[in-house]
Order: structure tokens, then C-alpha cells, then sequence
């Protein structure tokens, strides 16, 4: 079967990317089963050839009323497909879709009847909150980063801004790479409205990463590797963490002044 991919290379070089972050999120232990999920906003590399192929599904509600998103396409992955598959095989794990006119429901594209995503609503009411802010960020990851879900396990983790500032003061690279910090989202159903605008709420007061309770991490940016990394360097500071608590002591942290320095220096967010 001719993939939508052929003859269009920057639409498969997103897709590659997909695919290599998915990669990384199997490799990593983040991914089991079908744990995690990924969306892109492809709509700036969609063709004139692209806009003429016939859907291969019916209309699919999305059970929300998302304006900006109108006309919009997206690669999602598929549910219940496994990341370390979609790696390899991101087309056989995943599909195009195209929001319809109605702006509350899909059709798949390409290549294959591909469900996507139950997270759906949450990838694309974060899009759609993205495309109505006029920010560039293009791309949604959601994943089950062991150490940064064990914080969510324990109530001051959970108190603003409790986990931004430990994780930052861990290593200088955290708060110079994931300069918003993280937000917190209280446990809700995976998959529902509520966990979505809960979401949307979060990244509204000014994160790029937040932390559902008990569950993952969901991550904005302009593109799946920068979405990835931000998880990627707070996993790593709150590994840190562990390993001084297994050798017996809490981690000092960066002092405050050192991070006001770092922050004046790198010119980041106070
Ligand atoms: P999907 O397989 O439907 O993407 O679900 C995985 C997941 O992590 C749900 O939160
Ligand atoms: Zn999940």
C-alpha cells in the first residue's frame, strides 16, 4: 500500500521524529504497553494532493467543540498501540487525521483505520487552546515517567510549585531547558473532558510540562524532540533526587543565589 508519506519529505521527517521520540520513550521505561501518546499539528505541510484524498473513515465525534482547530490535521498515535511498535512502524501505529468543518469531528486520512489516541480530547483541546494563543507549539506528549509519576505519589509534591523549584535547584540545565517549570493537575480520568480542560488550565498559567497525579506527564512544544526533552530533563533531576536520597541524604539543591544566576545569566524567567 502507497503511504501518504512518500513523495512528501517534511511530512516524513515529522513523522520520523515521532517515531524516534517514541523510540526514546520505549527505551527509557516510560512506555509500557501502550502506555503514552503523541500528536502533531501538521496542518502547515498539508498539499493540495494531500487535501483531494477521499477519508477512508466516516465522521468520528471528538466530543468537544474546538473552533480553532477547524480543518486542522493531525498525526496521532494510535490507541492501545504500542510505542516501541509505532517506532519502528509509525504509519501502521498511528494516522492522519482532519478535523471537519463542524469542528467537532474527525475523519482518518491516512494510511490506515487507525483509532486514535483515547487521550484525544486532551491533545486536541491543548491544540486547539495553542492555535487560539498564536503560539508556535506544534506538537503534545504524553508519557509514564517512572521517578517524576513516584513524586505525584506524595502530597507536597503536589503543592505549587514544590516540584518546579526542587527539580530546578538539581541541575543548572533544568530551569535553562524547562524554563516554565512544571504545573500540577490532580488526578482525574484518564481519557475525560475534565482531565483535558484541567490540563489546557494548567499550561494557560504558564507551563510547558504538567504532571497528572498518579498518572504521567503532558508536555507542549514546538516540536515532539523539544516536548520530549523538557520530560526528558526533569526526569533526570528528579533521578538525582533518588540517587542522593539512596545514598542516604537529601539533595542540597542549587542555593538561591546560584539560581538567581543562573536565571540573570541565561536570561530565564524568575
Ligand atoms: P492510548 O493507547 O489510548 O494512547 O492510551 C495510553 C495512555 O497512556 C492513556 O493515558
Ligand atoms: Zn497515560
Amino acid at each position: 500500500m502507497k503511504s501518504i508519506l512518500e513523495n512528501r519529505p517534511a511530512l516524513a521527517a515529522e513523522v520520523g521524529k515521532v517515531a524516534e521520540v517514541a523510540g526514546y520513550l520505549w527505551q527509557k521505561g516510560w512506555a509500557e504497553r501502550n502506555g503514552g501518546n503523541i500528536t502533531i499539528n501538521i496542518t502547515e505541510l498539508v498539499d493540495e494532493g494531500m487535501k483531494a484524498l477521499t477519508p477512508i473513515t466516516e465522521p468520528r465525534p471528538i466530543c468537544l467543540h474546538l473552533p480553532n482547530i477547524k480543518d486542522c490535521w493531525f498525526y496521532c498515535k494510535g490507541t492501545n498501540r504500542r510505542m516501541r511498535d509505532l517506532a519502528r512502524e509509525p504509519m501502521a501505529n498511528g494516522s492522519i487525521i482532519r478535523i471537519l468543518p463542524d469542528c467537532e469531528s474527525y475523519v482518518i486520512v491516512a494510511d490506515a483505520d487507525i483509532a486514535p489516541t483515547s487521550e484525544l480530547p486532551s491533545h486536541l483541546a491543548m491544540h486547539n487552546y495553542l492555535l487560539g494563543k498564536g503560539s508556535p507549539y506544534r506538537a503534545c506528549v504524553h508519557t509514564h515517567p517512572i521517578e517524576l509519576v513516584a513524586l505525584t505519589h506524595n502530597d507536597q509534591w503536589l503543592q505549587k510549585d514544590y516540584a518546579t523549584k526542587v527539580l530546578w535547584s538539581m541541575i543548572p540545565e533544568t530551569k535553562a531547558f524547562c524554563p516554565r517549570g512544571v504545573g500540577i493537575v490532580p488526578y482525574m480520568l484518564p481519557g475525560s473532558k475534565e482531565l483535558a480542560q484541567a490540563t489546557i488550565d494548567a499550561v494557560d498559567s504558564d507551563y510547558d510540562v504538567v504532571l497528572w497525579e498518579k498518572h504521567g506527564v503532558f508536555a507542549v512544544d514546538v516540536d515532539v524532540m523539544s516536548a520530549f526533552d523538557q520530560i526528558d530533563v526533569l526526569n533526570k533531576s528528579a533521578l538525582i533526587y533518588i540517587a542522593a536520597k539512596n545514598l542516604g541524604f537529601i539533595a542540597d539543591g542549587m542555593t538561591e543565589a546560584q539560581m538567581q544566576e543562573l536565571s540573570e545569566v541565561f536570561h530565564l524567567p524568575k
